[in-house]
């Protein structure tokens, strides 16, 4: 972020409070935070009691930093608290997901009855398949109800879901599985893409061409699509889930089981599989969802605007809403599926109240003009949330206006795959919001802002975003790599989270989430890493070098700008660049994903270098943002970021 966006940003003055009549309803009223803070740990061990438990813990936190179990001799069954609690309570009727199709028109209305009697179905048919407490399972699905019933059959079982985002490539799947040693998958023929099938299926089979542990594929046909078949190795959906009972006896696990593992970008080209366990994680996702999103289960329609693929998804999706046994509105296509109002479309069916989705996805809408929302009823509309990314004060008033009617409170949450639940967050019936700023911590939750030295810095200044203390979501580690996990979080700032994010706290000790300050792209709210990008680019036969960086994108937030030098043959041989350039962009489109397609490449002779040959990746950045360039004294031959420069005002493709 640049000084001039920075001095923007604290110069905002606006503030809105919540009505009166939101204030009065709330679930959280302002004597959370000094109840919270009186005795954090037994304020959580409360919220445990949200959900159901064979034996209620009476452990909350053992800390052997930074190892933390959380409720350890409690026993507790992931799906029986989404699901056979509220049927059992006579709530089996109450509509889960009001799925809705890519192809307009089209939805599926889903009951909790319905959701336990398929999840109880896949419970058996995993089971029969050979799948055991603790075993890896591999999803990697479109955003379809049996995604949701995969999920809960496989916690239901006692073993671990490792969703892997559909849109990433064969490669990127592959290195998943095996990283976690996942020995099943889930897929789908291919998702439903604007009407058209996008094939998943192919990119499981070449991922497994170097998983040889994955004996067992299961398949979800959701388009009709043709594919490839392995005897043996793959099963319809359909065919395994027919002959099984749809009554499934679930055993209770201990509280600190593993639940989930979704990997993550760091500053390496290896992702990150962060894991979380079950009682701390669902306790975190239950309250903050009670609080945050103020749910009234009578009334609610909750859409949470994410994929399941990403940690949005399992938590505000999946795991959070259907603890509290919320009604959802699940949206399978994209934005401009069927034309570019049928948010406001699906929002008006429904009578969706909650809305939760990226700043990326608001910056689209509002680009696409204030009529298609103005042409639709959106009165339904009680509060509107926003994740992944810092969200410009623009784009938050237009969404104010323009969806919420200046009527709905804003949540600006921040939180990661890492934290399990939102942390930082405004409480929608307490806070007067100001566009832009993620403002106060979760009750229960210690965040600060500190300087270099890991000292807290004073309002009005800036510095790195640390959580203090531990809380019941935090991941339990990488799978596999726990010295990794400790040097990633642990030791920048002995005794404290370290998040990557940089943060200010205003005037008024409200905190601003000033985005990543490590090698982490974020990309439509997606987590990349620079080296990822540089080691697809790289290994390309053409090219010699690659530095990447994030570059400030009006829609995207960020956006991916390479520069690349070719080997001195390739060089030769290439006299027009944008064939090349483009080439290059779907390489990378298919090694990890086509998220992580270049934006710009520019073809460079040269990279700047200090002495000790370290690549000036900040200056690629000036370079990339259009600013005058910092202090090159280091570099070994200050004329090449010029020569840069140039270039890319000459031939940087841009789409
Ligand atoms: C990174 C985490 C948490 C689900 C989505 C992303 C950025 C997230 C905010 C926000 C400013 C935010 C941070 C964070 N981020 N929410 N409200 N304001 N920045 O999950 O892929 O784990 O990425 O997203 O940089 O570190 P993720």
């Amino acid at each position: 972020m640049t000084e001039a966006k920075l001095e923007a940003l604290l110069k905002e003055s606006r503030s809105f409070p919540p009505s009166a009549a939101f204030a009065a309803n709330a679930n959280a009223q302002p004597s959370i935070y000094a109840e919270a803070a009186a005795d954090p740990q037994a304020w959580w061990r409360t919220q445990a009691d949200r959900l159901t438990w064979e034996h209620a813990p009476t452990t909350t936190l053992e800390w052997d930093l930074p190892f933390a179990k959380w409720f350890s001799d409690g026993t507790i069954n992931a799906s029986v608290n989404c699901l056979d609690r509220h049927v059992a309570a006579g709530k089996g009727d109450k509509v889960a997901y009001y799925w809705v199709s890519d192809i307009e028109g089209e939805s599926r209305t889903i009951t909790y009855r319905e959701l336990l009697a398929m999840v109880a179905k896949a419970a058996n048919a995993f089971t029969e398949l050979g799948v055991k407490r603790g075993d890896r399972v591999a999803v990697y699905l479109p955003m379809i109800p049996e995604t949701v019933v995969t999920m809960l059959a496989i916690a239901r079982i006692g073993a671990i879901h490792s969703v892997v985002f559909a849109g990433f490539s064969a490669d990127a799947l592959s290195s998943r599985i095996l990283d976690s040693d996942c020995q099943y998958v889930v897929t789908a023929d291919a998702a439903m893409r604007r009407g058209t099938p996008s094939p998943l299926k192919p990119a499981v089979d070449e991922a497994l061409q170097s998983c040889p542990n994955v004996k067992t594929v299961v398949v979800v046909k959701r388009t009709g699509a043709d594919i490839n078949w392995v005897e043996g190795r793959d099963h319809w959906w359909d065919d395994v889930m027919a002959p099984q009972s749809d009554q499934h006896t679930p055993e209770f696990f201990p509280a600190e089981q593993t639940l989930l593992i979704m990997y993550t970008s760091g500053t390496t080209a290896k992702p990150k599989g962060i894991f979380h366990t079950t009682g701390g994680y669902l306790t975190h996702c239950a309250a903050t969802y009670h609080y945050i999103f103020d749910h009234k289960v009578d009334t609610d329609i909750m859409w949470t605007a994410a994929d399941i693929g990403w940690i949005t998804g399992h938590s505000y999706i999946v795991y959070g809403p259907l603890v509290a046994g919320a009604t959802q509105v699940m949206y399978e296509g994209l934005p401009d599926s069927g034309g570019r109002d049928r948010w406001w479309k699906i929002i008006e069916e429904f009578k969706v109240t909650k809305l939760y989705t990226a700043p990326t996805t608001i910056r689209t809408l509002m680009k696409w003009g204030d009529d298609l929302p103005a042409s639709h009823d959106l009165s339904s509309l009680v509060l509107l949330g926003t994740v992944g990314e810092p969200i410009n004060p623009e784009a938050w008033m237009w969404y104010r206006k323009n969806v919420g009617r200046d009527n709905c409170p804003i949540v600006d949450t921040w939180w990661q795959t890492e934290t399990g639940g939102i942390m930082v967050t405004p409480l929608p019936g307490i806070t007067a919001t100001k566009p832009g700023a993620a403002m106060t911590p979760f009750p229960g939750i210690s965040v600060d802002v500190v300087d270099n030295e890991g000292h807290s810095v004073g309002n009005g200044e800036g510095g790195y975003l640390v959580v203090t203390a531990p809380w019941p979501g935090m991941t339990r580690g990488i799978y596999g790599d726990p010295e990794r996990f400790k040097a990633t979080y642990w030791e920048r700032f002995p005794g404290m989270y370290f998040a990557g994010d940089g943060a200010k706290r205003d005037p008024d000790g409200d905190i601003w989430l000033l985005g990543r300050i490590d090698d982490v792209m974020n990309i439509s709210g997606h987590r990349l890493s620079t080296t990822e990008v540089e080691h697809a680019l790289v290994g390309h036969p053409m090219v010699a070098e690659a530095a990447v960086v994030g570059a400030s994108d009006e829609t995207t937030g960020q956006a991916i700008v390479a520069f690349v030098t070719l080997k001195l043959s390739a060089e030769q041989a290439t006299q027009d660049q944008a064939p090349l350039i483009e080439e290059l962009r779907q390489h990378v489109a298919k090694t990890i994903s086509p998220i992580a397609k270049p934006r710009q490449i520019i073809l460079t002779p040269d990279l700047p270098k200090t002495r000790s040959g370290k690549i000036m990746r900040r200056l690629l950045r000036d370079v990339a943002e259009h600013r005058t360039l910092g202090d090159v004294t280091t570099l070994t031959d200050p004329t090449v970021v010029n020569m840069i420069a140039g270039l890319l005002e000459t031939n940087g493709s841009e789409d």
